[in-house]
């Protein structure tokens, strides 16, 4: 049985998976959008937890993954990846694509079975949400076709209705 991909409304701080995905920056300052939200449950343990680690090996690079505890969240680890300040002059699909690989990565080696991820870079990042829908959605089927039977489930954890149509339409694209 191979990993399902699923699409939900909801808070990401409250997903009961045993990884959530933050959309970070490579400072791990979370100052807003999800990260924010997430810091807000995860308390100080989970703010510590990612000074510490940018202190010991730097900013996040793209395609990089930082792992935290979860703190006061209910997931045992936060994977931290930092997708595309959408901008033309770079290949933004491909930084985006590699940071859904970077946390789906780290989740399998963390031993994870679920995983929740949010919109990555459609908030402050500035990224367009319906090709950014789809560049999720293909990177985490692609994901899961080449890595049968490591996640049970990955979703896709949508905040508003916008971004939960657009990721559900790419999804059933994909069907
Ligand atoms: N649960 C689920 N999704 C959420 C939540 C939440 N509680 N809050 C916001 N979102 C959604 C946004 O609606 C958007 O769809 O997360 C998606 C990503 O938006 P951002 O959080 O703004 O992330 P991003 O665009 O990648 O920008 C990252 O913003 O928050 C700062 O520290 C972060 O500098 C980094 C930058």
């Amino acid at each position: 049985m191979g990993s399902t991909v699923v699409v939900l409304q909801g808070d990401l701080t409250a997903a009961r998976t045993d990884v959530i995905v933050n959309a970070a920056n490579e400072h791990l300052v979370h100052g807003g959008g999800v990260a924010a939200a997430l810091a807000r449950v995860g308390g100080e343990e989970f703010v510590k937890d990612s000074e510490r680690w940018v202190s010991e090996h730097g900013p996040v690079r793209p395609g990089q993954a930082a792992i935290t505890s979860g703190g006061g969240l209910p997931a045992r680890w936060v994977v931290h990846v930092v997708g595309p300040r959408y901008r033309e002059g770079q290949d933004n699909e491909t930084l985006l694509r590699q940071a859904v690989r970077a946390a789906l990565d780290a989740a399998k080696e963390l031993g994870a079975t679920t995983v929740a991820m949010p919109a990555i870079s459609t908030g402050v990042f500035g990224y367009p949400l319906d090709p950014a829908a789809s560049v999720i959605v293909t990177e985490s089927l692609r994901w899961a076709e080449a890595h049968p039977a490591i996640l049970s489930q990955i979703r896709l954890v949508a905040y508003d209705d916008r971004t939960a149509d657009a990721l559900r339409l790419a999804l059933e694209r994909q069907e």
